[in-house]
């Protein structure tokens, strides 16, 4: 096929395998750690808003872009720049993205590992008869412990490099298929305990009634970010992905659902926080600890709480997993592809650099590192900021430009109707979304946020 990379690549079995695997990627702490404290900090509902507009009008036309590159260009995110338009500086978007993922995993793989910190204290019934306070400062003394979190995190980055070594199919598709749709369940069932307590209705009330005079800059700011890292774009994990999907598949519907469904889980999981949150009287912009305090509170006053709260912490690791997959797939296939050394070699020696890094986070927030400050930042929000924040929706400016004014636009289009034998009846949308939507969208956030242009 003309304009196409011959590459014959891994693929994903299934059509379902491929939303799975993706959705995978998608869904992860992101959702149901960092959506509720990003949320609690930024004011609620107003944050909820513009959230939701940022993953309609910027996040799926993203999304297609970077469905649309990975699959011409049949590599991984730097490569298949290069594909597609040799001698160009463009493939240092991908090299951007690589580098995004190596930072976000770095952070990422320190809470991954408190998620089984939890699963450990739920076999053991650590939070038996703890209030909220208790439940707090136990979540302190666990991060602030200079050993414990460290333990966690380097399992964690082996158990990931495990299944990166074992390959796409054998490793990703095969524990995401299963275990995501096990993992909604069980969010609603903490739904249902949760909006049935007293005082349930603050909570809700939080979450859904926006209140505007909350909205500055930040906010703003951070709602994309969170649109991004929410929906991994904009560091070529989705390129990636695409890289992997067949031919017959549909890229557009395939965005569509992915970004539906990782927005519905993270509304689910806001909804399973704040009723118990405002319940019992927990601070909602208390940070990164906030679902580790709320959920075992939750978990305490419910019949079977033990056992939900194992199941739970399975989960939340599992859906960590599938993200941490991803990300270092990201890697991986760069230097497997680029520099034709195996995907072992790629894997030991880029998680080894990441452990490096992830370990320096790990001890920033409480340990030894506590501390150390750059801008103000310690090295996990340094990190946190600089990928989620900037590099994300950076990335993901110069994607939708590639794809909108530079990919051609027969290429495209033909990637987008798989040659001509999808009808695509929204193709229009897409591309003006692409072409324009989305890239003014970014840029009007960060000219907001550097303050040459207040809305
Ligand atoms: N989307 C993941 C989550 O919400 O947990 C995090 C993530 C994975 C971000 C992969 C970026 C990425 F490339």
């Amino acid at each position: 096929m003309a304009g196409v990379s011959p590459n014959k690549r891994d693929n994903f079995g299934s059509k379902f395998g491929v939303i799975a695997a993706a959705a995978g990627s998608a869904v992860g702490l992101g959702n149901i750690w960092k959506f509720p404290y990003e949320l609690g900090n930024n004011g609620g509902g107003a944050f909820l808003v513009f959230y939701l507009i940022f993953v309609a009008m910027i996040g799926i036309p993203v999304m297609i872009a970077e469905f649309t590159i990975g699959r011409n260009g049949q590599k991984n995110p730097i490569g298949s720049f290069k594909f597609i338009k040799p001698g160009k500086p463009w493939f240092l978007v991908g090299v951007m993205g690589v580098g995004a993922a190596f930072m976000i995993f770095a952070f990422y793989g320190s809470v991954a590992g408190w998620t089984l910190e939890y699963l450990f204290q739920s076999f053991k019934g650590g939070f038996e008869g703890k209030n909220p306070d208790e439940l707090n400062s136990m979540f302190t003394t666990f991060v602030e412990d200079p050993i414990r979190p460290i333990v966690w995190q380097v399992l964690f980055v082996i158990l990931t490099t495990s299944v990166v070594i074992a390959g796409v199919k054998n490793g990703i598709e095969k524990y995401t298929k299963i275990l995501m749709p096990v993992l909604v369940v069980i969010i609603l069932i903490l739904v249902v305990r949760s909006v049935t307590l007293p005082g349930a209705g603050e909570g809700l009330k939080f979450l859904f009634k926006p209140d505007f005079s909350k909205i500055n800059a930040t906010v703003i700011l951070s709602a994309l970010g969170q649109a991004f890292f929410s929906l991994s774009l904009g560091m070529g994990t989705i390129i990636t992905y695409g890289s992997y999907i067949n031919r017959n598949n549909n890229l557009g519907t395939t965005a569509i659902q992915v970004s539906i469904a990782d927005t519905l889980i993270a509304i689910l999981a806001g909804v399973a926080i704040f009723p118990a949150v405002f319940a019992f009287g927990i601070n909602p912009s208390q940070g990164e600890g906030l679902i580790f305090v709320t959920i075992p509170t939750i978990f305490e006053q419910m019949p079977g709480g033990y056992f939900f709260s194992i199941l739970f912490f399975i989960l939340l690791a599992v859906a960590a997993l599938t993200s941490t997959i991803s990300l270092l797939e990201v890697i991986v296939s760069y230097f497997s592809e680029e520099y034709k050394i195996s995907r072992k070699k790629a894997a030991l020696i880029s998680s080894s650099i990441i452990l490096v890094l992830g370990i320096l986070c790990t001890m920033s927030n409480g340990g030894v590192l506590k501390d150390f400050k750059i801008f103000g930042y310690n090295i996990w929000g340094l990190l946190e900021f600089t990928s989620a924040d900037i590099l994300l929706p950076l990335g993901g400016f110069f994607i939708v430009i590639f794809v909108g004014f530079f990919m051609g636009k027969k290429r495209v289009t033909d990637e987008l109707t798989n040659n001509g034998t999808l009808k695509a009846k929204l193709l229009p949308v897409a591309l003006f979304l692409i072409r324009f939507v989305a890239p003014v969208g970014i840029a009007l956030v960060f000219l907001n946020v550097i303050g040459l242009l207040k809305f």
